[in-house]
């Protein structure tokens, strides 16, 4: 055990002749860097040789690898995810991207759920992954009443209507809506085929008589019940967002393709129609997901980039919440891409539901990377991510594609390094007087 070093202010009540501690005779302080990194996080040796390459340790030197499973075998992580954030322009997506692109070549596959801004689809190209593009004109449809093959399908299809509902209505559903829509989709379920939306929107509103009696009400109380839902799935079916979520599932997920991207950038700038087709979207990953369904092993990551323009809304917080049950079981990564921690704050007043499953999903990320954040941000990310002192500090000064990779026993701070060859990580080209 090694003596204590003098505090400050013992320091300063010595006599100016003994001030400087060394000649004391006092014996340097030695510990293990395991027992050091309490102190000083950083001094941990870099975990090289586990997973894809990343990219340099750049206090420990030495390369930084990656793999969320194998550390989670290691006893490093109590779970896969990831949340990842950090300003615009600080190299998020490139990360993300590169992270992808080497976990594939090490036989992993990814999803992307949804790409706001279509910035996936180089990357998709390169690997000989799938893009499905929805938009407005565009012939790919996605069904949001498909179901995995599973014992609930009803209830499934229920859980993931009620929160495209919620979210197009922009309030939680009453008790008797929630009826309404239970009775609807039953009815709408009995004929052989798929359900689709056209078919739920014209059950809620001729509801069937038989059934509204078994609840106690009349039909055309259940009629009633059922008008806002059905004016809000109308927008799906013949407003704004129609022809996209109205038909059979055009591209079912394949889950043996290396790189699988939603790019919603056709859908514009709102934020709705974008958690809506999100909504959406998770019965298709869903159905990938499942064991038995792949037909591989293979482990899966599941990045969500911009995930703040989709994380302001509680019903998709809810079925993000459930997905990531899911993905427990599942084996599955959760990339979750942010700009800063208050994005999460806007999802619902202190104290809300909302709130509680959004502060719970950062929670269930044992890797936290942090990339460059503004000033005004510091407090909130480091009592968010519990950050030590000496971490917090660093983080405004991070230059673009450098990180803190805080691991709950250790912490590092990575330069990710991009080979001249993975060029689909360039989102700046349009900013840059190209050569002639
Ligand atoms: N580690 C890096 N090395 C070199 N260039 C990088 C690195 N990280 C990001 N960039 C470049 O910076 C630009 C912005 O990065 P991007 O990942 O799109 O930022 P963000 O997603 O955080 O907004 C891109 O053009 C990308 O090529
Ligand atoms: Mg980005």
């Amino acid at each position: 055990m090694s003596r204590r070093r003098p505090t400050a202010t013992q320091v300063r009540h010595l006599p100016t002749r003994v001030r400087t501690w060394p000649p004391l005779g006092l014996p340097a302080h030695r510990a293990s860097s395991a027992t050091l990194s309490s102190a000083y996080p950083f001094l941990v040796p870099p975990s090289t040789g586990v997973g894809v390459p990343i990219g340099v340790d750049a206090l420990a030197g030495g390369a930084f690898g990656f793999d969320p499973w194998g550390l989670y075998n290691e006893g490093e992580l109590t779970n896969p995810n990831v949340v990842l954030v950090g300003v615009v322009g600080a190299g998020k997506s490139a990360l993300a991207k590169c992270l992808a692109y080497r976990s594939i070549a090490a036989g992993r596959r990814v999803y992307v759920p949804g790409d706001p801004k279509g910035e996936w689809s180089t990357l998709a190209r390169e690997v000989g992954g799938i893009v499905v593009r929805l938009g407005p004109g565009l012939p790919a449809r996605l069904n949001p009443l498909d179901a995995p093959a599973t014992a609930d399908a009803h209830g499934d299809r229920l859980r993931r209507v009620g929160a495209i509902t919620a979210t197009a209505l922009g309030r939680d559903l009453r008790p008797a809506e929630r009826s309404a829509l239970d009775a609807a989709l039953a009815l709408v379920e009995r004929d052989d085929q798929i359900p689709t939306l056209p078919l739920l929107v014209e059950a809620l509103t001729a509801p069937d008589e038989d059934e509204a009696r078994r609840d106690g009400l009349t039909r055309d109380q259940r009629t009633l019940d059922g008008t806002d839902l059905a004016h809000g799935l109308r927008r799906l079916v013949r407003g704004d967002l129609a022809g996209l979520f109205d038909g059979p599932t055009t591209d079912p997920l394949d889950p043996d393709a290396p790189l699988v991207v939603l790019d919603l950038s056709a859908l514009g700038a709102e934020d709705d129609a974008l958690a809506i087709a999100m909504t959406c979207a998770s019965g298709w990953l869903e159905a990938a997901l499942r064991p038995g369904n792949a037909g591989t092993t293979a482990k899966r990551w599941v990045i969500y980039d911009e995930a703040w323009r989709l994380m302001r809304q509680p019903a998709v917080i809810r079925r993000l919440q459930a997905q990531w049950k899911l993905a427990r079981a599942l084996g599955v990564a959760n990339l979750l891409v942010l700009h800063r921690l208050s994005d999460l704050d806007a999802v619902g007043p202190e104290g809300s539901e909302a709130r509680a499953l959004a502060a719970g999903l950062l929670a269930d990320c044992s890797t936290r990377i942090v990339y460059r954040q503004e000033s005004d941000q510091l407090s909130a990310t480091a009592a968010a991510l519990g950050l030590t002192r000496p971490e917090r500090d660093l983080l405004p000064a991070l230059p673009r594609g450098t990180g803190l990779w805080k691991l709950p026993r250790r912490s590092h701070v990575v330069h990710h390094l991009v080979h001249p060859l993975e060029t689909f990580v360039d989102t700046d080209h349009a900013m840059r007087e190209e050569a002639p």
